[in-house]
């Protein structure tokens, strides 16, 4: 991934919902690789709100939930004078070329999809034709920025791939249409577990609130959720597919301090989960603090989110119509 200076830069985007505060999860699966990449790259962040509605949601609650989450991409430390940040409901080129990607989709490949098969259990009162054809939307938010990478949490490897063949098929009817996104995932972090139930990913809509860390939990709540995580009787700090608690704590561990595997083992040799679990806290708690400093600032000032959304959202746009107006052509739709 690296590039030299003279090379024009790479497009890097990715998008989070704004469906509560974001978690650990998000956080060292997706966000802190974003801020890593910032600088060497041409890159776009944004708040998925249309995806949002794919489940139900009270409106004040999502526009608040919104512009937190806007707030925290700036405190993560990216700048919008350096990114384009942008809220996806502002730029209607996301929700135009969605329907045209809907139409080059096969039901039998949006139906494999795992998020939902997992939505439409969970939501079953709700399986609207949204949440079906989500991944199409998703692949628009891609592919209209002619996106080189996408760095993402493995939870979404599968509509990478989704986006990959909807981009191909296109682009092999209609030549050089779309740049062929790769999925960026980092090697830790990529799948962080529920502290209650190590097995499941961790979750911001988990009802548990003890099976995650919010990005805004304070220090204490911090502590408490990771001493009272899940992890087995030996006793003995190291990485197994047969200690999945433990394993996970690592990962976290691993992901804040820069640690390997065999040095986070080397530090507990002959120590307990006592020592183990508060040494994890600390580093969650120290890697988190700029953030919610900085959040806390930004959700201070809302003329000013609004403005940078508004930036956002025009910088946005000016790209990506010409990668519809330019899908449109070829399509044969008639020209303003
Ligand atoms: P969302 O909002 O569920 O999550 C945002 C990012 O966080 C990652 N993530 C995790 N990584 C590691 N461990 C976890 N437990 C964990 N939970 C979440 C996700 O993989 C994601 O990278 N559909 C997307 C949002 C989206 C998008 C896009 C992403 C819409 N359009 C275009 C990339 C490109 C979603 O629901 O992510």
């Amino acid at each position: 991934m690296e590039q030299t200076q003279s090379e024009k830069k790479k497009v890097v985007l990715s998008l989070v919902q704004p469906s509560g505060v974001p978690t650990l999860g998000n956080y060292l699966g997706a966000f802190k690789n974003w801020a890593g990449m910032a600088k060497d790259y041409d890159c776009l962040f944004g708040v998925a709100d249309l995806h949002a509605i794919t489940v139900r949601q009270v409106p004040a609650e999502l526009r608040a939930h919104t512009l937190e989450v806007f707030a925290l991409l700036l405190a993560l430390g990216l700048d919008p004078q350096r990114e384009t940040i942008f809220v996806q409901s502002q730029v209607p080129e996301h929700a135009q070329l969605a329907w045209i990607l809907n139409c080059y989709t096969q039901f039998g490949e949006a139906s494999r999809m795992t998020q939902f098969k997992e939505k439409s259990q969970s939501h079953a009162d709700n399986v609207n034709v949204g949440l079906f054809t989500y991944p199409a939307l998703m692949a628009a938010d891609i592919l209209l920025y002619q996106a080189d990478f996408v760095p993402v949490g493995e939870d979404q490897k599968q509509h990478l791939e989704l986006t990959r063949n909807i981009a191909e098929r296109m682009n092999g009817v209609y030549e050089n249409l779309f740049t062929m996104p790769e999925p960026f995932i980092g090697k830790a972090g990529a799948r962080v577990m529920s502290l209650t139930e190590p097995e499941k990913k961790m979750s911001k809509s988990d009802p548990n609130q003890k099976s995650f860390v919010s990005l805004l939990d304070t220090p204490d709540v911090i502590a408490k959720k990771i001493k009272s995580a899940v992890t087995d009787s030996e006793a003995r700090v190291y990485f197994s597919a047969e200690k999945p608690g433990v394993s996970n704590l690592m990962g976290i561990y691993s992901c804040c301090t820069g640690r390997s595997y065999d040095e986070i083992e080397a530090e507990f040799a002959g120590k307990g989960y006592g020592d183990f679990k508060a040494a994890v806290a600390e580093a969650v708690v120290e890697e988190l603090r700029p953030v919610q400093e900085r959040y806390k600032k930004h959700l201070a000032d809302k003329a000013y989110l609004l403005e940078c959304a508004a930036k956002g959202a025009e910088q946005a746009s000016r790209r990506a119509s010409k990668t519809l107006g330019k899908a449109m052509k070829k399509i044969g739709f008639l020209q303003l």
